[in-house]
This record gives structure tokens, C-alpha cells and sequence, in this order.
């Protein structure tokens, strides 16, 4: 009996000196930022060495958690985990609603002083700030503003068939029938839903322009999501649908961007990340490629910015986390993140130097979009609408995609499925 009592001590003591190590590790980790994020093809991860090597200089160390998968999917599943676990990275790559989901679960760490800080109440754009707070207070720090409308093309196809940036929808499919005739695919998809969301972006643009986006996709107005202007939306999908080569299932975008860079491929209709593949294999706008906005869109901007929050995690963990959200911030790393992203910056007072023409023509699109009241979220990625009724509106698009859905029954079916997701 006694022996046990004896045991049984030892083995408490040794939990408690196993907890005092790990208490002595959690401090040293308080050095340390894990970031969780989706940015694993070249040009995304070269961009992300810019913000490491600048949280280095603020004396703490980057830890990695990559999570594959374009748009994010995956990452925001394993976060979910994460959380449920009680476990969640000191940041994590958001975009749009999930920023103030998780801020009224009370998961994030606020950031207002740190905001206050930096002045970013009048550096970042009202749409962008939209998504870093809740409440009134931020929650989240912008790092870049991609947009969705771009049309990437190869040079030397478009200089061979003597081509020019379509103007019209139908301008375009004249050019994929030429490209098509010489060999070329004309349009380089990957099959995954959130690429499908993100021609669709274009398509319902380009359909009615910036007021029947903002009605349809961010005040869901179930009128012009049933109308005739969004029956032409989903004419173009089919389209598009007609340019793409048979092996376009599941294709990760960055593949479908190399087959623009390599000239198998003509074009590819992608957010400016898809700049950032071509920069990464030293490619250079009006040399080797050429960015032009979807035919219709021209001036307009559908915009995407990533953000990241930082998770609640005791004051030891909160200075790095403050650090690392001031470093995302910094207006040099704004400027350089960007340049290789194929972003633009956040803040508003990061000079263009630097930057090149199609970076530059994003600048002044987006200026003019402000100006005008015209700047909208992507519905692709989560920045038009909450996530459920994104996720409705998802199945209808790349069902209709990967089906010989007639456009009257898609119109018809999106109007339900939005209605049921409310
Ligand atoms: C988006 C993200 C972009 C880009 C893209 C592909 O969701 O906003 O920055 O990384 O996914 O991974």
C-alpha cells in the first residue's frame, strides 16, 4: 500500500517538473509566430519570404503551417480542427466573413492598438477595412488587394495570330476559335469549384456591370439573381466552358498558369496571383505575357484581400503575435510582398516604384473603383457574401459547369439555393 502512495508521489512530481519544462518551452515559443496559411505554389511562397525575414528582424522566428489547396479550402478545414482541438495557430490567412465569424466566437486577439499604432484607420481603403474588423475593431491586418477580373495571356500566341485584348465577350470567342484552329488550347482552367466561382466573378460583371454585381452577389436580391442579365452570365460560363482542354479536372491553378507560361495554353482567367507564377519564372508584362482585364470589365474591380488574425493565446504569445501583424503591415513589406505576389498594396500611401504596368493598372483601378462606389468583393472568395449562401451559390456554378445545364435552369436553381442558404 505504501509503496503505492510512494509511486503515486513520484509520479506527480514528475508530471510537475514535465510541466514546469513545458512551461520553460511555451516561453521560449513566445519567440516564435506559427502562421497558417494556403500559399504553397512558387510565387505565393517566395512573396511570403518577405514577411518572415521581416518578423526575423523583430526578433521573432517563423514557424510554417502550410496547408495546400488554392482559395483556401483545406486550410480553413484543418483550422476548424484546430479550434476544436483548443489549438489554433497564432495567425492564420482569412479572407472576407470569417474574420468577424470568429471575432464574435471572441477566438481573435484584437489588434486596435496596434492599429491605433500604425494609423491604419486612414491607410486602408473603407471595402478592405470592412473585412478586418467587427464591431469597430480590428481583428484583422490586410497584407495585400489581388482582383479577379484579369485575362492572363501568352504573348508570342497572341503576337503569332496578330490578336489583340478582346474587348467584347465576343471578341473573346472569335480569339479562342482562331487559337483553337492554330493548335493552341484557348483557355487554361483548373476543374475545381472555387476556380469555376472565379470565372463566374468575371462573367456576372461583365453580364450586368457593377450595380447588378453589387444586387445579385452582395445584397443577393433574389430579382437579379433570377433575371435574364444573370442568364447571360452563365451563357458565357458555357462558353468558357467550350475553351478549356479535356484534362481540366482538378487541375491546381498554378498548373493551369505554367500552361500559359509554357505556350500550351493561351490564356488563363485568374486573380493577379496568377502574376505572381509568371514573375516567379522571370517572365515580364508586354515581353512575355500580357494582363487585360475580362472583356466588359474593363474599370471595374472585384477584389480579394487576404488578411490574417491572430487567435487569442494568453499574454505571453500576444507580443509576437502584435509583431507579426505590425510586420504585415509595414509599409515596405507592403510594397515588396506585393511586387512578387502580383497584389497590390493594402495601405493606400505605398508609392507604384517598383511596381510594374499590370501592378500599376491595378493601382489606378482600384483608385478609380473607390472613387466611383464600385469596388466589390469577390464572391469566389468569400468577400461578396457569408459563407453559406457562397457555398449554395458554389455548387450551382460548378454544377452548371460540369453539366449540360440549360442557363434558364441554372438562373432557376441559383435562386433556390440562395433562398434555402438565407
Ligand atoms: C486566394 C487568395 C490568393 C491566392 C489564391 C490561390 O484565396 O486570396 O492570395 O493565394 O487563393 O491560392
Amino acid at each position: 500500500m505504501e509503496t503505492k502512495m510512494i509511486k503515486k508521489r513520484i509520479a506527480a512530481i514528475a508530471a510537475g517538473l514535465l510541466a514546469c519544462h513545458c512551461l520553460s518551452a511555451v516561453a521560449a515559443d513566445a519567440r516564435q509566430v506559427e502562421v497558417m496559411h494556403w500559399w504553397t505554389s512558387g510565387g505565393e511562397a517566395k512573396s511570403l519570404s518577405v514577411l518572415k525575414d521581416e518578423l526575423k528582424q523583430k526578433g521573432y522566428s517563423w514557424k510554417d503551417s502550410p496547408i495546400a489547396g488554392g482559395g483556401g479550402e483545406a486550410a480553413r478545414t484543418v483550422l476548424r480542427a484546430r479550434i476544436a482541438s483548443n489549438n489554433p495557430p497564432d495567425a492564420m490567412q482569412m479572407l472576407g466573413f470569417s474574420v468577424q465569424d470568429y471575432a464574435e466566437q471572441s477566438l481573435l486577439n484584437p489588434l486596435d492598438s496596434v492599429a491605433a499604432k500604425g494609423g491604419w484607420d486612414k491607410l486602408v481603403p473603407a471595402p478592405i477595412q470592412r473585412f478586418s474588423k467587427a464591431d469597430g475593431h480590428w481583428y484583422a491586418v490586410p497584407i495585400d488587394v489581388h482582383s479577379t477580373n484579369w485575362i492572363w495571356a501568352n504573348k508570342k500566341i497572341f503576337d503569332e495570330l496578330k490578336l489583340t485584348p478582346p474587348q467584347t465577350f465576343d471578341e473573346l470567342v472569335a480569339d479562342a476559335d482562331k487559337i483553337r484552329k492554330a493548335g493552341y488550347i484557348p483557355l487554361a482552367h483548373g476543374g475545381q469549384a472555387w476556380q469555376e466561382a472565379t470565372i463566374f466573378d468575371s462573367a456576372v460583371m461583365s453580364a450586368g456591370g457593377p450595380k447588378f454585381y453589387t444586387d445579385a452577389m452582395v445584397n443577393l436580391d433574389t430579382r437579379a439573381i433570377g433575371s435574364k442579365t444573370m442568364e447571360k452570365a452563365f451563357e458565357q460560363m458555357r462558353k468558357l466552358r467550350g475553351m478549356v482542354d479535356p484534362n481540366f479536372s482538378g487541375r491546381d491553378w498554378n498548373l493551369a498558369t505554367s500552361m500559359v507560361i509554357t505556350g500550351k495554353a493561351a490564356m488563363q482567367i485568374m486573380g493577379d496571383w496568377a502574376k505572381g507564377e509568371f514573375t516567379n519564372a522571370g517572365k515580364k508584362p508586354g515581353v512575355d505575357y500580357l494582363c487585360m482585364r475580362y472583356p466588359g470589365t474593363q474599370g471595374d474591380f472585384i477584389f480579394v484581400t487576404d488578411q490574417f488574425a491572430t487567435f487569442k493565446a494568453g499574454t505571453d504569445r500576444q507580443p509576437g503575435e502584435n509583431a507579426f501583424a505590425e510586420a504585415v503591415m509595414d509599409k515596405g513589406v507592403q510594397a515588396r510582398f506585393n511586387q512578387v505576389k502580383g497584389a497590390i498594396p493594402a495601405r493606400l500611401d505605398v508609392p507604384s516604384d517598383g511596381f510594374d504596368e499590370c501592378g500599376v493598372k491595378s493601382m489606378n483601378d482600384m483608385r478609380a473603383a473607390l472613387k466611383n462606389g464600385t469596388m466589390v468583393g469577390s464572391f469566389a472568395h468569400g468577400q461578396a457574401m457569408p459563407e453559406s449562401s457562397k457555398t449554395a451559390m458554389y455548387d450551382v456554378v460548378t454544377h452548371f459547369f460540369n453539366s449540360n445545364q440549360s442557363s434558364a435552369d441554372a438562373v432557376k436553381a441559383l435562386v433556390t439555393a440562395v433562398e434555402n442558404s438565407k
